[in-house]
């Protein structure tokens, strides 16, 4: 594995959920490993668990942390060839590379802007970064994925199963402001990688990207979808034709606890309450929302473990 930019990058799914797992008994097993070396990792937009999680990783693995919150301050040049006499001050080619001569590993997080599809598939920033660093590249949400959450999930749902072969259900819930389609993507191939049985339910009109959920059943009645689940991941997207528009008149898609029923619930954090889940479940004991974000630590050390060890 030479960067971790999507959960298909994992030579082995099943093996890295598991050492992943494992680290948790001893996470300072490996505090050796990273002595003398350096993740930056830059943000574009904001994050709570994301930054700690990898933080307190790349402490368990004896790294040092340098955090670049970069923000609208600094404007960069994507294009090839392209005059700079407007606002970018830099090209991508020599920040990638100035910052590789700084990094072991840089991190990279950039959501998509959700009013053109094209361009949000290109995933600029975060491929422009792949192409030019000299080092290995880790997602830390792309316009496109969320590895590292997907991987998290993974490991939460294996640390919590008790079926031969777990009814997943991914679903829509609503949410007052346009969400990026990162999360429920990288869910999506991260449960292709299991031996789960899964589906999507989401409102008429909700599709994701075709591409993605061929071949998965896809209901449009949630109630009948969540029956029997044994987990249900809750989340929120933007429609995707046309692209990036917020979905009105859904409310009643919240999750309750009456609709999970017996089932786990699962969310990526960060929730808003009462809107996405309500209270009841997100204070019950059938909430496995902390176990995931305490997951996110072992998911992002595991990942780092890999990439300097390779
Ligand atoms: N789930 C997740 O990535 O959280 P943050 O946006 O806080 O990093």
């Amino acid at each position: 594995m030479k960067h971790y930019t999507n959960i298909f990058d994992l030579k082995n799914f099943d093996l890295t959920v598991s050492e992943a797992l494992a680290l948790k008994s001893d996470p300072r097993k490996f505090v050796e490993l990273g002595k003398g070396k350096r993740i930056v990792m830059l943000f574009f937009n904001p994050s709570l668990r994301t930054r700690l999680s990898t933080e307190v990783a790349a402490a368990n693995l004896g790294m040092d942390v340098t955090i670049l919150n970069v923000g609208d301050s600094w404007s960069l040049e994507f294009e090839d060839g392209t005059v700079m006499n407007m606002d970018a001050s830099e090209h991508v080619k020599e920040a990638a590379r100035v910052i590789s001569l700084y990094a072991d590993i840089i991190g990279i997080r950039a959501f998509p802007g959700l009013k053109n599809k094209e361009e949000d598939r290109a995933d600029k920033i975060l491929q422009s970064f792949k192409t030019y660093a000299d080092v290995p590249v880790i997602s830390l949400e792309g316009s496109t994925g969320h590895p590292l959450q997907a991987l998290a999930d993974a490991m939460t749902i294996t640390e919590y199963n008790s079926s031969f072969r777990p009814k997943v259900v991914l679903t829509w819930a609503p949410h007052p402001k346009p969400l990026p389609h990162a999360v429920p993507t990288s869910f999506i191939r991260a449960m292709s990688q299991m031996d789960v049985e899964f589906s999507i339910t989401h409102p008429e009109g909700l599709a994701l990207d075709p591409e993605l959920t061929r071949g998965i059943h896809v209901s449009y009645d949630q109630e009948s979808a969540l029956q029997d689940a044994d987990f249900v991941y809750a989340k929120n997207w933007a429609t995707y034709e046309p692209y990036g528009q917020v979905a009105d008149g859904f409310d009643n898609w919240m999750i309750t606890k009456e609709k999970l029923d017996h089932a786990y619930l699962m969310h990526c954090l960060p929730v808003r309450r009462n809107v996405v889940v309500e209270d009841r479940v997100l204070d019950g004991s059938q909430s496995l929302v902390l176990s995931q974000s305490e997951n996110r630590i072992y998911a992002v050390q595991q990942i780092i473990k890999n990439l300097l060890e390779e």
